[in-house]
């Protein structure tokens, strides 16, 4: 099984890409960091060691990372759509386990000396522990196999600013440290992220599957639903973070991925977290470019929501 590093801010979709990673056998989940962005990074842990629990997964380690972006304070969540906790103001049953005292940064620098070569990391939240990490050890992109990052929009508008996505805007100096740095890169943008949601139907399947998970999860996207009606017109789930953990994990394939060069704008400036995809081999196939490493998917091969809901059944006892 492939080890994998999540680093993440539950967050709603982030809290349906745990479970989906937990239900997916080819993923071995080493260890779990949390940063500020849809809540506090003491919440976010919080959110995850109790989801954890009902997962029946309380061997994953979760680790806290850091409360502030690099260079700005941590300015509060997005109760808008993630509600005032993360998990859409749904409350997890509360349990006695706890988040490790291990460091989010410093867990995902061991993981990689101790997988080397094979450790594949997913953020779905904000780049700063992985910023933070890569400061620290400058041998990391050369231990970690994979980086696969939820954030930013390359052909799209922005979902926080005209041009910027939140979880880059949250902190554009560690994203542009991140896709700086010399290691294989996945961005997964709102590009193909706002293209494949989860209907009422197929959250009403969720609710109904047998499993104590299921039912907060399935009332945290209902929760989310009604923020996305206000984008879509209909009750809709935007499955960002799900879907960069099927990437991260190799279970969904990207149909157009190029590899391209990513800059990230970090003035003060209305263009102020943009990801600046240098795209212009559109008409010619995306011909490779010197120096070009990070994958920017724009497309994918299938329809992800029926496959996140045929995994999530995975869960139910057989
Ligand atoms: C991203 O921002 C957060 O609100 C979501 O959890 C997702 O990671 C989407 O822009
Ligand atoms: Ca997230």
């Amino acid at each position: 099984a492939r080890p994998l590093y999540m680093d993440c801010d539950t967050g709603i979709d982030d809290a349906v890409a745990l479970a989906y990673l937990v239900a997916t056998p080819s993923v071995d989940l080493r260890g779990i960091g949390t940063v500020s962005g849809n809540t506090d990074a003491g919440t976010a842990a919080r959110s995850t060691v109790d989801l954890l629990a009902l997962l029946d997964r309380s061997d994953i380690p979760v680790a806290v990372g850091a409360r502030d972006p690099l260079r700005d304070r941590f300015g509060g969540g997005a109760p808008a759509v993630h509600g005032g906790n993360g998990t859409g103001d749904v409350e997890l049953p509360r349990t006695a386990a706890e988040p490790v005292t291990e460091a989010a940064d410093a867990m995902l620098i061991r993981l990689a000396h101790e997988h080397p070569g094979e450790l594949h990391v997913l953020a779905t939240g904000p780049l700063t522990n992985l910023a933070r990490a890569l400061r620290q050890d400058p041998a990391l992109p050369g231990l970690v196999a994979g980086v696969t990052v939820m954030g930013g929009a390359a052909l799209v508008p922005g979902n926080r600013t005209p041009v910027a996505e939140a979880n880059i805007l949250h902190d554009p100096e560690a994203a542009a440290e991140v896709l700086a740095a010399a290691w294989e890169v996945t961005l997964v943008p709102l590009d193909v992220t706002m293209d494949h949601r989860l209907d009422e139907d197929q959250r009403q399947q969720l609710a109904a599957v047998d499993h104590p998970a299921l039912p907060p999860l399935a009332a945290m996207l209902e929760r989310y639903a009604e923020f996305y009606t206000g984008v879509f017109g209909r009750p809709l789930s935007a499955l960002h973070d799900p879907l960069a953990a099927a990437l991260a994990a190799g279970t969904v394939e990207p149909a157009l991925a190029p590899r391209v060069t990513v800059q990230v704008d970090t003035t003060d400036g209305p263009g102020r977290g943009q990801t600046i995809c240098d795209l212009r081999g559109r008409f010619t196939g995306y011909p490779a470019a010197a120096g070009a490493r990070c994958r920017v998917v724009l497309e994918l091969a299938e329809d992800f929501a029926p496959h996140l809901l045929n995994t999530l059944r995975r869960l139910a006892p057989a």
